[in-house]
């Protein structure tokens, strides 16, 4: 929620600015800000468009600090847009986060005559930071983030001190980009690659200072830090359309190469098992688990339910799943010989990360699936497994959603062979694992088939997915891919409750979506869709190549590539998408950018 970016160095600040703001606008989209010292500030409410529209002054500045807005506290209006300054219009600042007591702060200001502009808790911060001011931007920082409660990614700049950005994190992302010709400092390190990939994930707690030719890292005690740097291994393409018309169709394209790198080098097919360097230290640990608890939000939770079904068939291992926005606040049984599981693209999930804070204070072992390299839920894990999806840019998770299973699939393996999965079947299961990229393929050769079906359907203002086992929660999934990108009301449900209420929402305007392939549930499907029809619901069966014929069942049908249960859903989801994704466009909407939603939710 909320992209930051700053820099300084040698270079025109400006387009470096909103450049990277481009990248960055998938964390929030409902205004936009840019400060440079000497040439003041421009905000926009809207996307970045319309901010480089009024930023129209030709700036030399070669520094500056960038925000683009996911709406916390106040309207999208261009007051509570971000720059915000404070009572002298010196002090200028960027915030990512929430400040939790800023109605207390503001109240105790407002006493000693402090006047706010916004309704914003960022204008609280920067005019905080204000009155502590005395020349030492750092010192001033230092003393305000004492006395707030909250999250914040936070960049600061002094306009009588152009070469020196204060930055600091708690709880929101926040990285430095070590450049020839300048520094930077970002919410995400994809708005750096175009300038370094060589960056520095700062800690909660640190507050950096950065020049055009140096950084320095003071530590939550007050003392100077050493991080290290890290070299990201992601490519400018990978954050570009490279072509596509959105981030949401090219990301659900690259699924065959995303899934060769999530397996790649981890296959062991002779042997009928994986390697997965992050688990190893912890494999005896791992066979000896009673249970296993996997938390997540959003499409990371329906990939740890699919993780559960599959986890409990292969690797004989009792899995719990919760929701990481309820785990956190539930009453729990850490029990001996337990672990818990976080899934996460961004790694920033605040609901994910308190989840695993709270398991880590119960003693619990930390595990995650996470797809961020250095990611603050990757960092508080004891052990893990990289996705290796690439970055992520649109809103709606594709890509990392398929890699989150795959993942989830070899995790499966390297217990289940320690707990009595055959040789055989491992062997199955890294062949099928193997040939996924090129049934993948396959799979997006169905494109057209499914834009036809979706310039049909588009019109619709109800859908329901139904599926059963493994593709259960695929058919949650399925409905949330529409949901958040066509608004279209969708409900997902397993196949066997129809009959336990939702069959009565069907009739001709509420068409249904009926996952069924060819698996041992298979019969069952077909019984479900035949009651669908019955209500004139119009029917898209989703069905692999294996499947006996459906007759006249069906409306519309889609084949797809038949493969080993464990990875069917990954082949199914991909239909799913590009059927999410064709249903948005043909209702005329911005598929990477959904209305009210941003791509980390790092506010509770
Ligand atoms: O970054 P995370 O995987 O932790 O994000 C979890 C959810 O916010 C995310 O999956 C969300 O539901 C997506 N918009 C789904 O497309």
């Amino acid at each position: 929620m909320c992209g930051i970016i700053g820099y300084v160095g040698s270079r025109s600040a400006q387009p470096i600015l909103l450049d990277g703001l481009r990248i960055l606008e998938y964390r929030g989209y409902d205004s936009a800000g840019i400060f440079i010292p000497g040439s003041g500030v421009c905000k926009a409410v809207g996307p970045i468009d319309e901010l480089v529209k009024v930023c129209t002054d030709t700036s030399t500045g070669t520094s500056g600090i960038a925000h683009t807005r996911w709406a916390t506290h106040g309207q999208p209006t261009e007051a509570n847009a971000h720059p915000h300054h404070d009572m002298s219009e010196t002090l200028w600042l960027v915030h990512n986060g929430i400040i939790e007591n800023h109605q207390e702060i503001k109240e105790g200001l407002r006493a000693r005559g402090v006047t706010f502009y916004s309704d914003t808790d960022t204008e609280v911060l920067v005019k905080l930071i204000g009155t502590f001011h005395q020349g030492n931007l750092r010192q001033a920082v230092q003393a305000a983030l004492q006395v707030v409660r909250g999250a914040y990614g936070l960049a600061v700049m002094y306009e009588r001190d152009p070469n020196t950005i204060v930055a600091a994190r708690l709880g929101s992302p926040l990285v430095l980009g070590l450049g020839n010709d300048g520094n930077f400092v970002s919410s995400d390190p994809s708005a750096l690659l175009a300038h370094t990939k060589d960056v520095i994930y700062l800690e909660d707690g640190d507050i950096a200072v950065l020049t055009n030719d140096s950084y320095e890292i003071i530590s939550q005690r007050g003392a100077p830090a050493k991080r290290v740097s890290t070299t990201v291994d992601w490519s400018v393409e990978q954050v570009q359309k490279d072509g596509y018309p959105h981030f949401m169709l090219k990301e659900t394209h690259e699924a065959p190469e995303v899934i060769t790198n999530t397996a790649r080098g981890r296959l062991l097919p002779e042997a009928g098992n994986v390697k997965l360097g992050g688990l190893e230290p912890i494999l005896d640990r791992l066979s000896n688990l009673r249970r296993l608890h996997v938390i997540g939000c959003g499409s990371a939770y329906y990939a740890g339910l699919v993780g559960k079904y599959i986890l409990e068939e292969y690797a004989d291992l009792p899995v719990e799943i919760d929701l990481a926005s309820e785990y956190r606040y539930k009453r729990t049984y850490p029990e001996k010989h337990s672990a818990i599981l976080a899934i996460s693209q961004s790694g920033e999930t605040a609901d994910t990360l308190a989840s695993l804070q709270k398991a880590k204070q119960q003693n619990l072992l930390t595990l995650g699936v996470v797809n961020v390299v250095g990611s603050a839920i990757a960092r508080e894990t004891h052990a893990g497994v990289y996705n290796h999806a690439g970055p992520e840019i649109a809103v709606a998770s594709t890509k990392a959603f398929l890699s989150q299973l795959t993942v989830l699939a070899l995790i499966a393996v390297l217990i289940g062979r320690q707990r009595g999965l055959s040789r055989t079947d491992g062997q199955d299961i890294i062949r099928a694992i193997g040939d996924l990229p090129n049934l993948l393929r396959t799979t997006l050769g169905l494109e057209d088939q499914i834009k036809e079906i979706a310039t049909r359907y588009h019109t619709y203002e109800h859908m329901m997915f139904i599926g059963r086992k493994f593709h259960t929660p695929i058919a949650y999934e399925g409905a949330l891919k529409v949901k958040e990108v066509s608004y279209i009301h969708a409900e997902g449900y397993a196949g066997g409750e129809l009959k336990h209420g939702p069959i009565a929402l069907l009739d001709a305007d509420f068409p249904v979506v009926a996952l069924a392939p060819y698996d041992d549930v298979f019969p069952k499907m077909l019984a479900n869709i035949e009651e669908v029809r019955a209500r004139q619901a119009p029917t898209i069966v989703i069905t692999t190549a294996d499947a006996p014929e459906m007759g006249t069942l069906t409306s519309d049908t889609l084949v797809m590539p038949q493969t080993h249960p464990i990875v069917q859903p990954i082949v199914t989801t991909l239909v799913l998408q590009l059927l999410a994704y064709h249903i948005g466009v043909a209702r005329g909407h911005n598929v990477d950018r959904p209305r009210n939603l941003a791509k980390s939710v790092t506010v509770e």
